[in-house]
């Protein structure tokens, strides 16, 4: 097959990781007959410097006309200072909202050889496999009013936190028929003792809910969810969730796997998708070959099932990081003593050569 791939590094590690899964990529192609073609496009610091715009038109039109979109990470200590709205973390909020990419998918697996890379007892994580459904474009994230206000008595900063029922919705039927194809079990997480955003987000989950009989629900409140997902994680199958509540369970989740490094996402709408890793440009690490490309190669592989319903190709990629993890190799974020500790490049050369060697 024919496709073409929007290329958004970013800045920090995006710089270097997404070279690493177009490398995996071209290697799938060749071993499959695919022709992939990566068009490049600035985005976020890189674009600010360049242009003075985190999300420049142009940019926003290779996303919008290839077939699929890769992004690295946006963000960093030199533009901390900005305006947000001129931040490079609006660029990733303007693509998601622009594109419509209203539900993100984060899976949650553990490699078996990696038990022991994560701070949680293995007895706890054996055979995790979770699957966080966070709301994209809505909540917190979007709601209006916001700003900083100047009052008599000092400076006031607002959010606001908004769910429509449509927005609901959506995101519910991504996590049910997700659940359907998995082990037909949603958790719902909310804050519905508190929040009149999170009372309708409950009731609309109960009712999309009757169109999807074969799935169990369960309601639960994203406080004591954050504190079920280190006791037992292995208790959920799907949890669906708000913007804010899914940005900071994701990360939680990250870490059952042993490292950030290793979480991939992909952010679906009805015309567009964007795969990218759940971590962030990691300016403390970035710049020196040594973060994970593993979460940014599994976020192609979302890629090639949602977007190109490439099945075996994903399969091989799948397959490529198994196998180099299976042979010892780890970036730094997984380091172990019984391990060969490698740099960004070679983990990528060892998850090609194992594509293309099979
Ligand atoms: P972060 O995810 O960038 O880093 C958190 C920690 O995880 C750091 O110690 C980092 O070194 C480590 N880490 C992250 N990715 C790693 C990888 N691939 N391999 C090894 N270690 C890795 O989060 P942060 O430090 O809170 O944010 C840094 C910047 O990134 C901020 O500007 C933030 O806004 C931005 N950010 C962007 C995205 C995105 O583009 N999707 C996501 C989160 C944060
Ligand atoms: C993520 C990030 C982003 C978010 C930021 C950088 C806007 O943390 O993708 O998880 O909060 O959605
Ligand atoms: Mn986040």
């Amino acid at each position: 097959m024919k496709a073409t791939i929007a290329t958004l590094p970013g800045d920090g590690v995006g710089q270097e990781i997404l070279p690493a899964a177009i490398n995996v990529l071209e290697a799938i192609a060749k071993r499959f007959g695919h022709s992939f073609e990566f068009v490049p496009a600035i985005v976020g610091g890189a674009a600010i410097d360049a242009t003075g715009q985190p999300l420049p038109e142009e940019t926003l039109n290779i996303a919008k006309c290839c077939d699929s979109v890769l992004l690295g990470a946006v963000g960093g200590p030199k533009w901390e200072g900005l305006d947000y709205s001129i931040r490079p973390e609006r660029a990733l909020l303007g693509l998601r909202k622009e594109l419509g990419m209203y539900g993100n998918l984060r899976p949650a697996k553990l490699f078996p050889m990696l038990a022991d890379a994560s701070t949680i007892k293995l007895e706890v994580l054996k055979d995790l496999d979770l699957l966080v459904v966070r709301e994209l474009t809505g909540g917190i994230y979007f709601g209006e009013p916001r700003g900083i206000q100047t009052t008599e008595t000092g400076k006031r900063g607002i959010n606001t936190e908004v769910y429509t029922t449509e927005e609901i919705v959506r995101v519910a039927r991504i996590a049910f028929e997700a659940a359907q194809k998995r082990n037909q079990h949603v958790t719902s997480v909310d804050k519905a003792n508190v929040l009149e955003s999170s009372e309708l987000w409950r009731s609309v989950i109960i009712e999309v809910h009757k169109d999807y009989s074969d799935v169990r629900l369960d309601h639960m409140y994203v406080d004591n969810c954050a504190m079920q997902l280190i006791r037992n994680p292995r208790q959920f199958d799907v949890i669906v969730t708000t913007n804010l509540f899914g940005d900071i369970l994701s990360d939680e989740a990250a870490m059952l796997t042993g490292s950030i490094g290793m979480l991939p996402s992909a952010s679906l709408g009805d015309k567009h998708a964007m795969y990218e890793p759940v971590h962030g440009s990691a300016p403390d690490i970035a710049g020196r070959d040594i973060a994970n490309p593993i979460a940014m190669i599994a976020s192609s592989v979302m890629m090639l099932t949602h977007s190109f319903h490439l099945d075996a190709e994903a399969q091989a990629i799948d397959a490529g990081i198994y196998k180099a993890l299976e042979q010892g190799y780890r970036t730094k974020d997984l380091e172990s003593p019984s391990c060969i500790t490698v740099g960004t490049k070679e983990m990528s050369g060892h998850i090609v050569a194992a594509i293309l060697t099979s």
